[in-house]
């Protein structure tokens, strides 16, 4: 059992549109899968069936569909149900949980479209979630280079890409002072490297960070 009182390990992958993280996550969880641990990877907005529907709701269509204060209600709707049906239980058995973004994406994307915002992203975290995860992986990369990747995917969940550059280079300075408060949960990762080089420094940081938890 750890401090937050749970078995298993709870993981997340941050970062801007396009900077790689969901490659990394998905080589994370078959490395560890590899070395025989028991790997849920799952990703946000997302995870949970209620949630894969709330998700549809917020990745497609007008970008101002909604109200930034219906979002955010709308993504912890999601999250809420990911933590219920995926993570808890995950956690409970004593799984490894690899989460393709989680709470720090709502912090950073939410309170970046508006930073007056923030308070109420932590107050519903504090009242609905209550949870973060014990260590998160900032991939961090040039938001030209992460903008263009993100748009080639052409997945028809562009609603957030297609913010522009400006809003990504303020997106990675959020997520570069959020990583700057929370040295010790998150280990910010240079995404400029070749996939397979980041891959292995993040298996490498995974393994140390295991086997501190463990001793
Ligand atoms: P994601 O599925 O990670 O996009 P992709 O796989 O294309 O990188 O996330 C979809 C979009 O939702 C992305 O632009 C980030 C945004 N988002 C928020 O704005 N707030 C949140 O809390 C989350 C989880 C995602």
């Amino acid at each position: 059992m750890t401090q937050s009182g749970h078995a298993g390990v709870f993981v997340s992958f941050e970062g801007i549109d396009g900077s790689g993280k969901s490659t990394q996550a998905r080589a994370l969880a078959d490395r560890l899968r590899a070395q025989g641990h028991d790997v849920v990877l799952t990703r946000e907005p997302g995870g949970a069936a209620g949630a894969e529907d709330i998700r549809r709701l917020l990745v497609e269509g007008d970008p101002d569909r909604w109200s930034p204060e219906t979002e955010i209600l709308l993504f912890n709707a999601a999250r809420r149900d990911h933590l219920e049906k995926t993570i808890r239980p995950a956690l409970a058995a004593g799984q490894i949980v690899v989460s393709d973004r989680f709470a720090d994406s709502t912090r950073v994307y939410q309170g970046t479209a508006r930073a007056s915002l923030r308070p109420l992203v932590d107050k519903l975290h504090d009242l609905v979630i209550g949870i973060d995860p014990e260590l998160t992986f900032l991939i961090d990369m040039d938001p030209q280079v992460a903008l263009a990747r993100g748009l080639a995917r052409h997945s028809g969940e562009d609603r957030f890409e297609e913010l522009g550059a400006e809003f990504q280079t303020r997106l990675r300075a959020g997520f570069l002072t959020l990583a700057q408060a929370h040295p010790e949960r998150i280990r910010v990762i240079d995404g400029a490297y070749p996939r397979e080089l980041v891959a292995d420094r993040i298996e490498t940081e995974m393994r140390d960070w295991l086997r501190a938890r463990a001793a």
